[in-house]
């Protein structure tokens, strides 16, 4: 690291120290406090996650960092503060938010991902890009989580830090999130390196459901096992902990994943009835156009297989068909 790269984590790890003070031991804390006891948070996890509080003030992180004889401008460039066009004074970037510190994977401070407690948009404010942090290369949680995925050769994908942090109070150490983007070629590559199996938590609404589409093709095309743990209709992981209980999330969600490929039949089947013939055809289409990207002739041979029984079609016919939509694809 360079000379300014370390005044940089210097800031964010005296600054994390501060907030995590100051939702913990202080009144002006004291609702952000309760806002996380009240959605599940333990006080258990709020010190493993170093959750934090930045103040309702336009100059506390300017003041405390400036006494601390950093250089305004450096703090600017770490994306803690805001520089004024008018007249050139700073202010704090995070203001009346919850914060999560945002960990490379030493356990340095890197940067920060606030979430506000209202309506105030955006819901969570991150850290800009700067020399420290690059939001393609980091996961949520790597630095803790890498010990498990390593031992089990396994991680749990999230969309969000409020999901990691309810499957590690549920006991599921290995979960790990991107910073509320798309998984990069970059993440992929670091959990390759790592691991073989990815486990897609993703929330069981739209965006999710086509996240986990694009993250699975991703990992697998990686040549990484990739598994999808289902929530019920509308859920994302953290409240199913919240309604459900730690046990049954352990066991009916993470214990109970499914493999890609039939995660994607499950979802090919979503409000089809089968025992229409146009439905059936629509349904073994899609099937046969997955089955056309698989690399592995035995994949593909257990998959049509598997159409084969169940609608009780010859194999040469599925296979003709999947070859057509193999030629049309390469
Ligand atoms: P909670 O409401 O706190 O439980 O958040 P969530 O994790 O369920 O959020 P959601 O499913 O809406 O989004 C998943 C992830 O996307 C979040 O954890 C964030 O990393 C990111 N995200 C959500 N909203 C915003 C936003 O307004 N701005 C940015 N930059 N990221 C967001
Ligand atoms: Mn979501
Ligand atoms: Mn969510
Ligand atoms: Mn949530
Ligand atoms: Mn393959």
């Amino acid at each position: 690291h360079s000379n300014e790269a370390m005044q940089m984590i210097e800031a964010h790890n005296l600054l994390r120290k501060f907030y995590h003070h100051l939702l913990v031991n202080t009144k002006e804390g004291q609702h952000a406090l309760e806002y996380l006891l009240e959605r599940g948070f333990t006080s258990e996890s709020i010190g493993k996650f170093q959750i934090g509080y930045a103040l309702d003030s336009w100059d506390f992180d300017f003041k405390f960092l400036t006494n601390k004889n950093f250089q305004p401008a450096l703090m600017e460039k770490a994306g803690l503060i805001i520089k004024r066009e008018q007249d050139g004074s700073y202010f704090d970037r995070f203001r009346d938010r919850i914060m999560f510190p945002i960990f490379d994977r030493n356990g340095e401070t890197i940067a920060f991902s606030g979430r506000s407690l209202g309506a105030h948009k955006p819901k969570y404010l991150n850290s800009p890009e700067t020399a420290i942090f690059n939001k393609s290369k980091i996961l949520y949680n790597y630095h803790l989580a890498r010990p498990t995925m390593r031992k089990l050769q396994q991680a749990i994908l999230f969309e969000g830090f409020a999901d990691v942090i309810a499957a590690d109070r549920s006991g599921v150490e290995n979960g790990i999130a991107t910073m509320g983007t798309s998984l990069t070629e970059e993440h992929v590559s670091i959990l390759k390196k790592n691991i073989q199996t990815v486990t897609l938590c993703y929330d069981s609404d739209s965006a999710g459901i086509e996240a986990a589409f694009r993250a699975g093709n991703m990992l697998h095309n990686a040549n990484l096992q990739v598994n999808v743990a289902i929530m019920p209709d509308g859920m994302d992981p953290d409240e199913y902990v919240k309604t459900y209980g730690e046990e049954k999330f352990r066991n009916d969600i993470i214990h109970s994943s499914m493999t890609l490929m039939s995660f994607k039949m499950l979802y090919y089947r979503k409000g089809k009835n089968l025992q229409n013939e146009g439905d059936r055809l629509l349904y073994i289409e899609k099937v046969l156009q997955e089955v056309s990207r698989l690399d592995k002739a035995v994949e593909k041979d257990l998959y049509i297989r598997q159409l084969a029984d169940e609608f009780n079609l010859s194999l040469e016919a599925l296979k003709e068909q999947e070859r057509q939509y193999y030629s049309k694809s390469s």
